[in-house]
């Protein structure tokens, strides 16, 4: 099969967040697999476009209402990545340095999509799917099912993939005009709750639905930002497929990020080895146990509560654990976590910031990870930790659910229910006297770097998926 992932991010061209990571995995896995799979992706001003050789395979230009764009499609040409990326130039929009968060990102998105189709129209075959993750490639189902100027794709199946339905990118009725013309009566198909929103246009018009883990696929008939009647509508058309991870990328013995790289053999000296660089740069003690957390500081990760969490913990454990945050948003958030390093210096410490190689090392150096989140449709970080032998801590919800079994039923992680204060507190008072039984914590280590979470079942399910 030829599939076309379109999506905002990809690693490691551009990467936010875990959307990042699965379109940067599951079309090498796919292709693996003996398909073709192919990322077509916005051209953004960043490193990688500026260290890598690229040839133009597209030249042309688009319309968004009134105004005209220039397109051209660059395509990298050593397929290092394992699958052929093309990248979308339109310069004055998509050739900033960030991914998201400017005023026109309504424009920017839409003008890609549109850029998109028009190159793909003048192919002389056409692919057997195209396959949209999220809510910046949503409009293009719509547009590919009943815009004049995209007749001849509209037998082509699409599937979106839902990463996280809180993000819908919904826009004013007075932007109609951006999207090319199409039999007005459809309008219908665009609109939800009075905007046109991509994302639940996408749910409506796309073939085939699908959502990161199955426990999210059930939560969002009930919790979507909205979306819960739509979402339960489609559900007959709607699968939920698990992430993988890139077991290439994320590797502790070959992981080049890592100040010790380490096996199933050998993990004890080299997670220690890790561990003790981490807590040299950061002011810890490496003999106390290390809770960290990592990720987008919103309040969908339960970011906000770290700040009460951590310092009831510090206190009650009046020195015994460490602690290391890394990551970045909410500008209070991160205003409160800083300030706990004046009070417990030596046993906080908070980077904020993005950084990637950090988050290698803090996988393979930390006993705990924390993952409070209020949503989280699958969740990477837990999978990235087991697989460095690093316990997670992690509220029972979405992909969370269905990755970590708590020990006291049998598994090898603590689960809570709550997003609460108290709840998580409860959870770490129960990952400190773990910590203390050496023996079990070095058993559960050696257990879970062996789960198998690589990209090679789920890369088949979607094979699957897209064929029935
Ligand atoms: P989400 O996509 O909702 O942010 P995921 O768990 O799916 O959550 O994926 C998060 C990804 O982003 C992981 O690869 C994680 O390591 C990475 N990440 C998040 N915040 C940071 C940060 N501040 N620095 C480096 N990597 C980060
Ligand atoms: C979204 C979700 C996260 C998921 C990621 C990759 O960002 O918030 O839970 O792991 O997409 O699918």
């Amino acid at each position: 099969m030829e599939i076309i992932h379109l999506s905002a991010e990809c690693y490691p061209i551009a990467k936010v967040g875990g959307l990042g990571d699965v379109v940067g995995a599951l079309p090498k896995y796919q292709n693996k697999l003996g398909h073709v799979a192919k990322v077509v992706m916005p051209a953004y001003h960043n490193k990688f476009i500026q260290e890598n050789e690229f040839e133009v395979v597209y030249d042309g230009w688009g319309k968004l209402g009134f105004h005209n764009f220039t397109v051209k499609i660059f395509r990298e040409m050593t397929n290092k990545l394992g699958f052929d990326l093309y990248l979308v130039h339109i310069s004055g929009l998509l050739d900033r340095e960030m991914v998201y968060g400017y005023d026109d990102d309504t424009e920017r998105f839409l003008a890609y999509q549109i850029a998109v189709l028009d190159w793909m129209a003048q192919w002389e075959h056409r692919p057997d799917v195209i396959h949209c993750h999220d809510h910046h490639t949503g409009l293009v189902p719509f547009m590919v099912a009943n815009c004049h100027q995209f007749k001849s794709l509209c037998h082509i199946p699409t599937v979106l993939t839902i990463h996280n339905a809180q993000y819908q990118g919904q826009f004013g009725w007075d932007k109609l005009h951006y999207i090319p013309a199409f039999e007005l009566w459809k309008s219908g198909q665009l609109d939800w709750k009075g905007a046109i929103n991509p994302l639940a246009s996408a749910i409506k018009c796309a073939w085939r639905v699908t959502t990161v883990s199955p426990s999210y696929l059930d939560e969002i008939s009930f919790k979507a930002n909205g979306l819960e009647d739509l979402l339960a509508q489609e559900r007959s058309k709607s699968f939920g497929i698990l992430n993988g991870i890139d077991n290439e990328v994320w590797n502790p013995q070959a992981d080049p990020m890592l100040e010790k790289k380490y096996n199933l053999r050998t993990v004890d000296a080299g997670k220690r080895a890790n561990k003790e660089a981490l807590c040299k740069v950061f002011n810890l003690d490496p003999e106390k146990p290390l809770f960290t957390f990592i990720g987008r500081l919103v309040g969908e990760k339960g970011a906000d509560l770290l700040p009460d969490i951590f310092y009831n913990a510090l206190i009650e454990y009046n020195g015994e654990i460490n602690v290391l945050v890394l990551g970045s948003g909410d500008s209070q958030v991160e205003g409160r976590l800083s300030q706990l390093k004046e009070a417990f210096p030596g046993n906080y410490n908070v980077y904020i910031g993005y950084n990637e190689q950090l988050s290698h090392q803090i996988y393979a150096g930390a006993d705990f990870l924390l993952m409070p989140s209020r949503v989280e449709p699958c969740g990477l970080n837990q999978m990235y930790a087991l697989r460095y032998g690093t316990i997670p801590i992690v509220r029972r919800i979405g992909g969370l659910k269905d990755t970590v079994i708590d020990i006291g039923d049998g598994g090898f992680g603590i689960c809570h229910d709550q997003s609460s204060v108290w709840d998580v507190g409860h959870a770490i008072g129960r990952a400190y006297e773990l910590y203390v039984n050496a023996k079990e914590v070095k058993e559960i280590r050696k257990f879970i770097m062996q789960l198998d979470h690589s990209w090679d079942k789920a890369a088949q399910q979607y094979i699957h998926l897209y064929q029935i």
